[in-house]
């Protein structure tokens, strides 16, 4: 079903019971619903927001249109974890219901302060002409879901940005408060600003200075900027749309990418001596990735497995959207792993040598090796005759490739079935997670993901190694 815009920002309270009900039962008969990712009953999920620690449990909002596949009247949703791998929804939702934020509670943070937690979000607006209209809001959240918004704009649109200025990021950094936000400059070029608080003052924020990153300054807008610190250095995940592929080559819509600096001159506003822009993540989508340093300094990462602006099978049961894996950051080496939070393993059920299996849930994960000067095609989600999602580590080339073009039902095919990263020319291990319709690959521990969805046909249940050579696991996996 596609809405229209009049559906799309028609006041959640507009909607009939009857509306309601048949939406839950659409989502629910979906074929593809995964088992230990994070996604929403029915509706849209998008970027995952308010990441954070809070009363003793890790926090995690995602952006969320309720009444089908549709970027529309946009809420918060609560869920929350002790583990990091089990997140609930509490129930709690935080609605667009003032001037300031009457047409979306857009991206944002949250951190805690005293005995509540600050969520620091943009107000998307719509003026009577349907114009955009943008404000960094806050507001604070207690331990029973209720939220008192400040009521008024915590950072005024500057003059040199457009309307698109937006997902205000708040970071502790040397005893201060830091806030960082996306901006499109008027001549339409993306960039990010730097403010920081007034002492322990999460309400009155000055400007620092435009974040100097050797921004190539090519993208048209810089979504979801965050700025965490990994072994002190500052590492910079951003979104930069448009970005032109002679900067770095991307095979998704919209990418995700990174920077990592030597340190953070906070009084210049400068990432110091940052790497080359890098990809994120290599598979079909992983976007608006939100990343924060947790009260025991790691460096955690959540991405959204979706892209705005596509069309998903699952979009005919009125759902789209899931979370990843909460990944940890790491650097090593000067390069950027990232990988899964160590507590993923307690939903391992059984463990065997790998082989080739033909009937699997399509919900394990796969820790194989394979051999320096050796090619491996395997497929994973795989019918009798072998057609499936293809894996392909070339240690002889130095490339990992993946191939859906035979994996159940296609979509997006304007940007391509495959992927493919580089590899070194040696031994490499692959952490492989298959969620029913999301698969998350780690190669070599996480120096290089592949994140993406495929959709599989009913009979693709198999695991074939088709070439080559691998040793390794399989476990069962169950949340
Ligand atoms: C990124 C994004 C954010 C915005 C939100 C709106 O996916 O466009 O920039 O705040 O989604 O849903």
């Amino acid at each position: 079903m596609s809405l229209s815009i009049e559906q799309r920002y028609k006041p959640y309270s507009e909607w009939t019971e009857d509306e309601i009900s048949k939406i839950k039962e659409n989502a629910a008969s979906s074929p593809w619903r995964s088992e230990f990712h994070v996604e929403p009953p029915h509706g849209l999920l998008n970027d995952p927001n308010g990441f954070s620690f809070f009363k003793g449990k890790w926090q995690l909002f995602y952006q969320y249109f309720p009444f089908g596949a549709a970027h529309g009247l946009k809420s918060w949703v609560q869920t929350e974890s002790t583990d990091l791998v089990h997140f609930k929804e509490t129930g709690t939702i935080l609605y667009p219901d003032t001037e300031l934020d009457s047409h979306g509670m857009y991206s944002g943070s949250a951190m805690q302060f005293g005995d509540k937690l600050f969520i620091f979000y943009t107000g998307n607006v719509r003026d009577e002409n349907w114009d955009r209209l943008t404000y960094q809001n806050g507001g604070l959240l207690d331990s029973q879901g209720n939220l008192e918004k400040v009521p008024h704009t915590l950072i005024e649109k500057p003059e040199d940005v457009t309307e698109h200025f937006r997902d205000p990021q708040i970071f502790f950094y040397n005893g201060e408060y830091y806030a960082i936000i996306g901006a499109q400059s008027l001549d339409k070029k993306g960039f990010v600003k730097l403010y920081k608080a007034d002492k322990d003052n999460y309400k009155s924020w000055n400007f620092v200075g435009d974040l100097d990153f050797e921004n190539d300054a090519t993208s048209y807008m810089i979504e979801c900027p965050n700025l965490v610190f990994v072994d002190e250095q500052p590492v910079l995940l951003y979104c930069p749309q448009g970005l032109d592929k002679r900067v770095i080559d991307y095979g998704n819509i919209y990418p995700n990418m990174y920077k990592i600096g030597q340190t953070f001159d906070t009084k210049t506003a400068t990432i110091v001596n940052p790497s080359p822009i890098q990809n994120l993540d290599y598979g079909f989508e992983a976007y608006a990735t939100q990343a924060f340093n947790a009260p025991d300094g790691r460096a955690l990462a959540i991405s959204w497995i979706g892209l705005p602006d596509v069309t998903y099978p699952t979009d005919r049961y009125d759902y789209q959207g899931a979370m990843s894996l909460v990944k940890e950051l790491t650097i090593k080496d000067g390069k950027l792993y990232q990988y899964p939070v160590e507590a993923i393993s307690s939903l391992r059920q059984s463990e065997q040598d790998f082989t080739n299996l033909s009937n699997t849930n399509n919900t394990y994960e796969l820790e194989l090796t394979f051999a320096a000067d050796t090619k491996t095609e395997l497929v994973l989600l795989a019918d009798k005759d072998g057609k499936g999602f293809n894996i392909t580590v070339d240690t002889k080339e130095g490339a990992v490739t993946i191939d859906r073009s035979n994996t159940g039902e296609q979509y997006a095919l304007e940007f391509g079935t495959s992927r493919s990263c580089s590899i070194d020319k040696a031994e490499t291990t692959a952490s492989i997670f298959i969620d029913k319709s999301i698969f998350e690959i780690f190669i070599n521990k996480g120096e290089k993901v592949f994140t993406g969805r495929v959709f599989p046909r009913e009979d693709q249940t198999g695991i074939l190694l088709q070439a080559g050579e691998v040793t390794g696991k399989y476990y069962e996996l169950k949340y």
